[in-house]
């Protein structure tokens, strides 16, 4: 697959983020070429962590100026998903776990005026993907196990990106079909984005890698150089 007229967004998660001075760090990503802003959200119960809820949310809204990726990691899912809408929400991106009904929940969702979008931990098959590829605008691969930010990116998750991709261009070969987004969430960093890529993403969460880094500027720039680097070999190449 050409991944090279594919959109390729930068959407940094805030839980690597100085919390103390959550505002400026969202403007300063943003200043520095984020395309989303990624925020995990965590129950302790669906993982083992505790972050934000949909007052964050909120403030967060009134000074993004670019969309919010809400990424719900939390039992009982259909409760927060019209909270968080109400709450600014732009993509809401569940896991299928955390849902009795899902094609319900995800049409909750698109009610909710939101992009949907459907998460798989490392060990999950992509059958779950076969008869709700109608209802989701947004796939992400989750290349850790979710919980914690600075983990290391799993190998496996390569095989998967590129499976996924498969399925995605299968889908959208028939006319009318809705168009399907990538993202991979967990470890990605400049050194495996370029791989990332050219597996067929299309949306890269990136938390420690950017929030730790001293220049999130240097660092966004140096992740689309690096993209733009798989694209053009892969275009030698075909
Ligand atoms: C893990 C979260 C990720 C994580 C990414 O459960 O979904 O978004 O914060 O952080 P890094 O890039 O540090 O792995
Ligand atoms: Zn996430």
């Amino acid at each position: 697959m050409n991944t090279n007229n594919l959109p390729a967004l930068i959407t940094p998660s805030i839980l690597s983020a100085d919390f103390s001075k959550l505002g400026e760090e969202i403007r300063q990503v943003t200043g520095a070429g984020a395309d989303w802003i990624h925020i995990d959200v965590m129950d302790n119960h669906y993982v083992p962590n505790l972050t934000i809820g949909p007052m964050v949310c909120k403030a967060i809204k009134k000074i993004a100026k670019i969309p919010l990726d809400i990424h719900l990691m939390v039992e009982n899912v259909d409760l927060l998903i019209p909270e968080f809408s109400r709450s600014g929400a732009d993509i809401i991106t569940i896991h299928p776990e955390t849902s009795k009904h899902l094609d319900r929940t995800l049409s909750l969702i698109k009610d909710c005026n939101c992009k949907a979008g459907l998460a798989l931990n490392p060990a999950s098959n992509l059958q779950v993907l076969d008869y709700i590829m109608d209802k989701i605008d947004l796939i992400l691969v989750m290349s850790v196990n979710p919980g914690f930010g600075g983990q290391k990116f799993l190998p496996m998750s390569i095989k998967k990106i590129k499976d996924v991709r498969t399925k995605i261009d299968e889908w959208s070969l028939k006319d009318g079909h809705n168009f399907i987004m990538l993202q991979v969430d967990g470890g990605v960093n400049i050194d495996n984005i370029a791989k990332i890529r050219s597996a067929g993403a299309n949306a890269f969460v990136s938390g420690s890698a950017i929030f730790e880094s001293g220049n999130y500027k240097e660092t966004i720039n140096a992740m689309k150089m690096e993209i733009q680097k798989s694209d053009d070999l892969k275009l030698n190449y075909e």
